[in-house]
């Protein structure tokens, strides 16, 4: 029996990209010239290919299919993210959500994969440098999609969460309860998102607006996971802080276990504060002081948004913008 040939051999015959084909297999290739759509049409019948298409089986004509991209689904802000873009999203829309398992360069074949399976429109909340070649597929394939979080765009439609004043309002807070020296646990670069870095940044710029001094915050790169947190824990114990600052919740839970390792104690010891607000936050012990970002909104405007820009693709670039807050509970005191 033949081996069922494949989109990427049938695009090999035509001479075109596999998202071409692919459109053009699915019934979006109106803008392509009509000698490909020939072409691809006329090998497709030729090799006798069957489309592999589970986005196509999901749904019958009337139904969409969008395709979720996150970095990892183990991290509770993504996972919670796409709980809650299934929740909103209403049943005629079938989701296929993609984790990159905290590898980025996986991110040009994942989308590859998904306009290949025929899906309507994507989500996007990997790092999409606007150089990358990712970025280029999405644009060239003229998908539907929106960008949000580890992304800012200047053309495509995208929700910008405003992390700038997330980390001023960190500095803000501990300033006011008397803290003076700093450590602050940072992605590293291999990690290290656009957002993220404005985090950072509020925070550094607000720190110096209130005359803290360069050399008390010691800024530590580690990897982004909760044993990533916990490693930097001797480094802080030596630079002698009052405050710690970590740039997600994940870090923090990392950190306070590291903390604990060594015998000392939040706050105690130490006053240490989140950013996420995920469900981990309020269950930890002491009860975390964290940013909260709205998740909630996000999944409600990703999906609102992406409708829109599946309905016409004409639609002028949508840019929503959401702000944080910072929420008190028990691993902060007075210093
Ligand atoms: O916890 C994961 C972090 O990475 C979140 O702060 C989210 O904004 C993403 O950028």
């Amino acid at each position: 029996m033949n081996k069922k040939v494949t989109i990427k051999e049938l695009a090999e015959k035509t001479g075109l990209s596999i998202t071409t084909v692919s459109q053009i297999l699915n019934g979006k290739g109106s803008r392509f010239s009509e000698k490909n759509i020939k072409k691809v049409l006329a090998f497709r019948d030729q090799l006798h290919y069957v489309p592999n298409s589970a986005a196509r089986n999901l749904s019958n004509k009337t139904d969409k299919t969008i395709g979720v991209l996150v970095p990892t689904i183990s991290n509770p802000f993504f996972s919670e993210f796409l709980q809650l873009i299934e929740n909103y999203s209403d049943s005629k829309t079938h989701v296929i959500m993609i984790g990159l398992d905290g590898d980025r360069s996986q991110l040009y074949s994942a989308i590859e994969g998904l306009i290949a399976q025929g899906v309507d429109g994507l989500i996007v909340a990997v790092a999409v440098e606007e150089s990358s070649k990712a970025n280029d597929l999405l644009r060239e394939n003229w998908i539907p999609y929106i960008v949000l979080d580890q992304n800012s765009t200047k053309d495509s439609d995208f929700i910008a969460t405003d992390d700038f004043h997330g980390g001023q309002l960190v500095a803000q807070y501990l300033c006011k309860l008397g803290h003076r020296r700093f450590s602050v646990v940072v992605p590293d670069k291999e990690s290290m998102t656009y957002n993220i870095n404005l985090r950072l940044n509020g925070f550094v710029e607000k720190c110096r607006d209130l005359g803290i001094a360069t050399d008390d915050i010691q800024i530590l790169e580690a990897k982004f996971s909760k044993h990533g947190g916990q490693k930097t824990v001797p480094d802080i114990v030596s630079f002698k802080p009052t405050a710690i600052f970590t740039l997600s919740d994940e870090l923090a839970i990392g950190v306070l276990g590291g903390i604990y390792d060594q015998g000392l104690e939040v706050p105690g010891n130490y006053s240490l504060v989140g950013y996420d607000d995920t469900d981990y936050a309020e269950f930890m012990n002491p009860k975390l002081t964290t940013v909260r970002q709205p998740i909630s909104l996000l999944a409600k405007y990703a999906l609102e948004m992406l409708e829109n820009r599946i309905s016409d693709s004409k639609l002028k670039q949508q840019v929503r913008a959401v702000d944080v807050e910072l929420v008190i509970r028990n691993s902060t005191k007075e210093n």
